[in-house]
């Protein structure tokens, strides 16, 4: 249980001299919700500009009005920041640590230099291609290197990159193909996890066979495996063969702050996935300014993030923030139970890791192992902890803090979104107290709210639904291709404000405690799943007359996905048709997607309009059915009796 009074400070010892203190923080935060032009102007200089921004900040949330911009007459290029300019003093300074999914494959140390040249490589490589400023390049790779340099590489010649989860099906790569019409692909053989393989080009090829999906032109393929591949000549290129001999070195293009860097896939609560769009100066100075001060970056920090480059924290918090500071950033390519439970503290120590992020589902998962696995390893490298992607609960927070960290390291909660670019509020651990469970307090220049269903603001101790009421530069900047999509999903719910689509509650010392999504959005081990999506996965199946998606509490995955499924007559419900429905979704959308419980419902709770009662289905799946609430609404009332009786239990 959270108790409001248990507060941690970073242990002594802990601050460094560049350490913001509590009395710092409260100066610059004052100053950048008072004069945002002043702070983010000054900011801004620590980013190298062809062209330095004059224009600081352009932005109006008035929906008649609307815009938001960023140092729009800024120019510079993004790796040019990551890599070009350490060259000088750090160009032999290890980038990229690579460690790989097996313990026994050797480790690769990449340098800034080295980085540099790979990256420059396969920007020439690309230009040969045809692919240049503005074209959209869709990268679909395991987390090796060549993820980060592909990354980059677009970012060297102005492409957009979008980067696609290697867990996604191809049902999914050919939507996001087809959505931001990629002209390009990059990726490789076959991906490992766990010693097993995934068979990222066959995916490719099979995504490429669905309809919307002609604009690829060209397919690079790394070598990762070595596993056997088809190749479709003239489409599909080898990496080493098209980028080995490319010269080394490649004239960046200039971009304005404004052009857009990449677009990232995430789910919302209607409709299918909507590509959020980020763009080049507001972005990247954000990732690297809160990257800096909220892991309170030294020079010699070795800085391990588990996230995937397939999702936001790997783009802002494995790639672009850290290499924009100069940091050495460990990808991981495996997972934390391979080759046994304590893969992740034996990393640690392999490399010395100094500051390690990992999401609370992970923390449950290896909590559920005992001590003894972490026990066995030293981890005395680590000064700091950090947490992304859902509520971190206190009990798995202590352990982190207790276990893991041997109660010496701070640990960072950080809350944010794809759609935020960076992380909007966190501790920074030499200022802000911890108290497990919250994500404490705002991050320069970001300035949260909480109002009610009506859209009143709260003052005080409060809970509501979580707005941010003015812009910061690392906001995205919209929805790829429907720009009305962006301004209707976040600005028209509460006007003048930004709508996180998340709850939360504000206690008396002014700490923000995220409560999570309270729109139909279900976080599933940290993974976003629109119900809509997996809802018309399922009526997809050609058995499937009707389903309704819920989320319920999990124990490791923080919720997990409870599937209502209404079959078409004359089908018969039977536990092969469930194993079957289990196995379309994964098919369909991608494995973070199976549904843990499916059950057949006879009729769904609706209104005599027609409309599902979620509410009464989320009640039934938590297993509270005393808490159903008003049914007499609906027009069949006797459905819920069936739902109620064929629920899921838990097993105690
Ligand atoms: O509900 C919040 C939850 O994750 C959502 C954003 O998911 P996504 O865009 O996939 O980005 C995840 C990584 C930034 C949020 O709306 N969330 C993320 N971090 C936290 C969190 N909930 C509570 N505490 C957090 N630290």
């Amino acid at each position: 249980m959270s108790n409001p009074a248990e507060i941690h400070p970073a242990p002594a010892g802990f601050a460094g001299p560049d350490t913001i203190t509590a009395e710092a923080y409260a100066r610059d935060y004052a100053r950048s919700v008072q004069d945002p032009d002043a702070f983010w102007g000054e900011a801004a200089k620590r980013l190298d500009w062809f062209k330095a921004p004059t224009k600081i900040r352009n932005v109006s949330y008035d929906l008649q009005d609307f815009r938001i911009r960023w140092f729009e007459d800024g120019e510079l290029n993004v790796s040019v920041n990551c890599l070009d300019r350490h060259l000088a003093t750090k160009g032999d300074k290890t980038a990229l640590i690579w460690e790989a999914d097996g313990p026994d494959t050797e480790s690769l140390h990449v340098s800034y230099r080295d980085l540099h040249a790979r990256v420059c490589k396969l920007a020439n490589a690309l230009r040969n291609l045809g692919v240049g400023k503005g074209d959209r390049v869709t990268i679909y790779l395991p987390m090796i290197v060549e993820a980060a340099v592909a990354m980059l590489a677009c970012a060297r010649i102005g492409a957009v990159h979008c980067v696609v989860f290697g867990g996604f099906s191809p049902n999914s790569i050919a939507d996001r193909v087809s959505d931001c019409g990629s002209k390009l692909i990059i990726t490789a053989d076959e991906g490992l996890r766990g010693s097993k393989s995934v068979p990222l080009k066959a995916n490719v090829d099979a995504a490429l066979k669905l309809p919307g999906t002609n604009t690829v032109e060209t397919v690079l393929v790394v070598r990762h495996t070595g596993g056997a591949v088809d190749m479709q000549m003239p489409r599909d290129r080898w990496y080493d063969a098209v980028v080995d001999d490319q010269p080394d070195s490649c004239e960046p293009e200039r971009m304005n702050a404004e052009d857009p860097l990449f677009i990232l896939y995430t789910s919302g609560s209607t409709g299918k996935p909507k590509g959020v769009l980020h763009t080049t100066g507001g972005y990247l100075l954000f990732a690297s300014y809160t990257h800096e001060a909220i892991f309170d970056l030294r020079d010699n920090d070795v800085y391990w993030c588990t996230a995937d480059v397939g999702w936001v924290t790997g783009h802002s918090y494995i790639v672009y923030g850290p290499l924009a500071n100069a940091a050495t950033s460990l990808i991981f390519e495996g997972v934390p139970n391979y080759p046994d439970v304590s893969r992740f503290w034996n990393v640690i120590d392999k490399h010395q890791v100094t500051i390690f992020y990992t999401a609370p589902t992970a923390i449950r998962a290896l909590m559920r192992e005992g001590e003894a696995p972490v026990k066995k390893t030293s981890r005395k490298s680590l000064r700091l902890l950090g947490s992304v992607g859902e509520p971190i609960n206190p009990e798995a927070w202590r352990w982190y803090y207790e276990v893991v960290g041997d109660s010496r390291c701070p640990i960072v909660d950080t809350w944010w979104q794809t759609e935020t670019g960076g992380i909007l509020i966190s501790p920074l651990p030499g200022a802000i107290d911890a108290k497990p469970g919250s994500a404490t307090k705002p991050f320069f220049g970001v300035q949260p709210a909480l109002v009610d269903a009506n859209g009143a603001f709260l003052e005080g101790a409060a809970e509501g639904n979580l707005v941010i009421t003015d812009s910061w530069p690392g906001q995205m900047r919209s929805v790829y291709g429907d720009h009305q999509r962006f301004i209707d999903t976040y600005f028209k719910a509460y006007p003048g404000t930004y709508f996180t689509g998340d709850g939360c509650r504000r206690d008396e010392d002014g700490y923000y405690w995220i409560t999570g999504r309270v729109d139909d959005v279900i976080n599933v081990s940290g993974h976003r799943i629109g119900t809509a999506e997996l809802e018309s996965a399922l009526v997809a199946h050609p058995k499937v007359a009707e389903a309704a998606v819920v989320g319920f509490p999990h124990d490791i995955k923080g919720q997990g996905i409870y599937a209502y499924v209404t079959l078409k007559a004359g089908e018969e419900y039977s536990e092969e048709l469930r194993k079957e429905l289990v196995k379309h979704v994964r098919s369909e959308i991608g494995p973070t997607a199976s549904p843990d419980h499916i059950q057949w419902a006879p009729g769904l709770p609706k209104t005599r309009s027609g409309k599902i009662m979620r509410r009464i289905l989320r009640k039934i799946a938590e297993n509270a059915p005393d808490q159903l609430g008003d049914t007499s609404t609906l027009a069949d009332p006797s459905v819920v009796d069936s739902l109620v009786k064929e629920r899921y239990i838990p097993q105690a």
